[in-house]
C-alpha cells in the first residue's frame, strides 16, 4: 500500500493534538505501535491515529494510520529525540518532532503538541469488507470541461473551516469582484462538509452546512456552478465519511442537490485497493455520475498515481491530479508544475492534467512569484481554481487572477499543454495556440535578475512574427532581428503572446 498525500499527514497530525491510550512502556526503542487521539470532527466523531514504527539504529520506518488512511513514513532517532517525515513527500521539514519520554511519544506537529502512548488491540480500526471494483470498460465523454475548469475551491485557505456562510459570501464576491465574469464559474466545497451516514445509507451534512440544497440553489442563483468532494474510500483525507460502498447513492444525492462538479479524492481507498485498481475504482463513480444524467465535472484526485493520464478520460474524468498537494511556497509550486510536464501529450479538450489548485493571494509568495504561478498554470493548460479569500483579495491579487490575457492562454480552445526547456536558471515554456501563434513564458528560477531572450525561429519555425504582446505589462513589444529580450527578476516571469504572419 503506497500512499502519498501531504494533507493526510496534516490531517493525521491534527489528530495528534490530543491524546489517549494505554499502558506498557516500550523501552528506549521507538519500535512498536503507538496510539494518539485527536480532535473532534465537525460531525462529532473523534480522530485517532496509530503509528506503526520500526527503529533500526537511528533510522525509523513505518506507517501512520488514521480513520481510513495510511501514510508511509521515514525518520531519524538521536538519543530519545525523533523526527518523522512522509516517506514519499518532497517536504524537507519533518511533520512530527518529539522525544521518547517515560514510554510515551511527546512532541509537536508543526507547533501543535501531541502525545502518543503504546497502542492496545482495542485501539485498532474496524476491518472493512472488501468490495471488488467493476470490470473495466470505457465510459463516454460527458461533454464538459472543453477548456480547463475555472473557479474557486475552499481547501487551500479555509481547509476544515469552510461553512455555508463562507461559501455564500465567496459566491457573492466571485460575482462582485469580476471573477465570475472572467470565467471562474465553479464554487467548489472541498472536504469537511460531511456529517454521519444513517441507517438508510444517507450521508448527511454536518452542522457547518445546515441545508446543502438551499446552498446549491443560492450559488446557482448567482449564475455560478457548485462543486463538492468525496473519496472512493471509507473516509476522506480529513477523516470524514466517504463514498466506499455508497457510490451510486452519493452520486444520486449530489445530483438531486444540483451539484455540478465532484472532486473525488483517493485518500483512504489506498487502504483497500492497490494502485493498479485505481482505474476500476474511479470508473465506479464515473458510472454512478453518468447514471444520474446530470452533467457533473469529474475531478480525479489521486496525486498522479497509477498512470492516471493514460486512463483518466476512460473513466469519465475531466481532470486528474498529477502531483501531491501544493503548498503556498515557491518550491512547491515549481515542483508541481514541472512534475506534470511529461503528461503534456495527455491534456486536451475535456481532459486535463491538474497540478493542484492556485495559491495566488494566500500570502506566502511574492507578487512576482504569484505572477509566475498564474503564467505557468496557463501555459500548462491547468485548471484555474483560485484558493484564496475572494472577499478580501488585494488589488495585486486581483490583477493576477483577473489577467484576462493570461486567462485566454489557459482557456485557448486548442488545449495544448506547454513543455519546459531549461537553460541555466531560465526555463522557457511554449504553448501553441488555436490562431497559429504561441504563448511563451520564461521563468527565472535563479536568485538574481537575468535576461531572457526568445527567438522567433524557436517559437514559430518557418513563420514570421506578426505581433507580440507582453501579457503582464499589457503592452505590445517588438521582435528585433528575430528575437525579443527582457530582464526578468528572480522568480519572475516574462510572458508573451506571439502571433504569426
Ligand atoms: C487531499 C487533497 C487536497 C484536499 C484534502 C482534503 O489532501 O489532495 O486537495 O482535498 O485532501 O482533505
Amino acid at each position: 500500500m503506497r500512499v502519498i498525500c501531504r494533507k493526510w499527514m496534516i490531517a493525521m497530525a491534527c489528530m495528534l493534538t490530543l491524546l489517549s491510550c494505554m499502558s506498557g512502556a516500550q523501552g528506549q526503542s521507538l519500535s512498536g505501535h503507538w496510539a494518539a487521539m485527536g480532535k473532534t470532527l465537525y460531525n462529532g466523531e473523534t480522530q485517532k491515529a496509530i503509528l506503526d514504527l520500526e527503529q533500526s539504529g537511528n533510522q525509523l520506518t513505518g506507517t501512520v494510520r488514521g480513520l481510513g488512511f495510511a501514510v508511509k513514513i521515514k525518520g531519524t532517532v538521536t538519543g530519545n529525540h525523533f523526527e518523522i517525515f512522509g516517506a514519499d513527500s518532497d517536504n524537507k521539514k519533518p511533520f512530527l518532532v518529539g522525544d521518547l519520554i517515560n514510554g510515551e511519544l511527546h512532541g509537536k506537529q508543526r507547533g501543535r503538541p501531541f502525545i502518543a502512548r503504546p497502542a492496545t488491540p482495542a485501539d485498532e480500526f474496524p476491518k472493512l469488507t472488501y468490495i471488488e471494483p467493476p470490470a473495466l470498460h470505457d465510459l463516454p465523454y460527458n461533454g464538459l470541461a472543453k477548456t480547463p475548469p475555472m473557479g474557486w475551491n475552499s481547501w487551500n485557505l479555509f481547509a476544515d473551516k469552510v461553512d455555508d456562510k463562507t461559501v455564500r459570501t465567496i459566491a457573492d464576491a466571485m460575482v462582485s469582484s469580476g471573477m465570475a465574469g472572467a470565467g471562474y464559474d465553479y464554487v467548489n466545497i472541498d472536504d469537511t462538509w460531511e456529517g454521519l451516514r444513517d441507517a438508510h445509507g444517507i450521508l448527511h451534512t454536518n452542522s457547518k452546512f445546515p441545508d446543502m440544497k438551499a446552498l446549491v440553489d443560492y450559488v446557482h442563483s448567482k449564475g455560478l456552478k457548485i462543486g463538492i468532494y468525496s473519496s472512493p474510500g471509507p473516509r476522506t483525507c480529513a477523516g470524514y465519511p466517504a463514498s466506499y460502498g455508497y457510490e451510486k447513492q452519493d452520486a444520486e444525492m449530489f445530483a438531486s442537490w444540483g451539484i455540478d462538479y465532484l472532486k473525488y479524492d483517493w485518500c483512504s481507498a489506498s487502504t483497500i485497493y492497490k494502485n493498479d485498481q485505481l482505474r476500476a475504482v474511479y470508473q465506479k463513480m464515473g458510472e454512478a455520475l453518468e447514471a444520474t444524467g446530470r452533467p457533473i465535472v469529474y475531478s480525479l484526485c489521486e496525486y498522479g498515481l497509477g498512470k492516471v493520464e493514460t486512463w483518466g478520460p476512460k473513466v469519465g474524468g475531466n481532470l486528474w491530479r498529477t502531483t501531491d498537494d501544493i503548498r503556498d511556497e515557491w518550491n512547491s509550486m515549481i515542483f508541481n508544475i514541472e512534475k506534470q510536464a511529461p503528461n503534456a501529450p495527455y491534456a486536451g479538450p475535456g481532459h486535463w492534467n491538474d497540478p493542484d489548485m492556485l495559491e495566488i493571494g494566500n500570502g506566502h509568495m511574492t507578487p512576482d512569484e504569484y505572477r509566475a504561478h498564474m503564467s505557468l498554470w496557463a501555459l500548462a493548460a491547468a485548471p484555474l481554481l483560485a484558493g484564496n479569500d475572494i472577499r478580501t483579495m488585494s488589488d495585486v491579487t486581483k490583477s493576477i487572477l483577473l489577467n484576462k490575457e493570461v486567462i485566454a492562454v489557459d482557456q485557448d480552445p486548442l488545449g495544448k499543454q506547454a513543455l519546459p526547456v531549461r537553460k541555466g536558471n531560465l526555463e522557457t515554456w511554449v504553448k501553441p495556440l488555436v490562431d497559429g501563434g504561441v504563448a511563451v513564458g520564461v521563468v527565472n528560477l535563479g536568485s538574481t535578475t537575468a535576461t531572457a531572450t526568445v527567438k522567433a525561429s524557436d517559437l514559430l519555425p518557418g513563420k514570421e512574427v506578426k505581433s507580440a504582446r507582453d501579457l503582464w505589462s499589457h503592452k505590445d513589444v517588438v521582435f528585433t532581428d528575430g528575437a525579443y529580450s527582457s530582464e526578468v527578476p528572480s522568480h519572475g516571469m516574462l510572458m508573451l503572446r506571439v502571433s504569426a504572419k
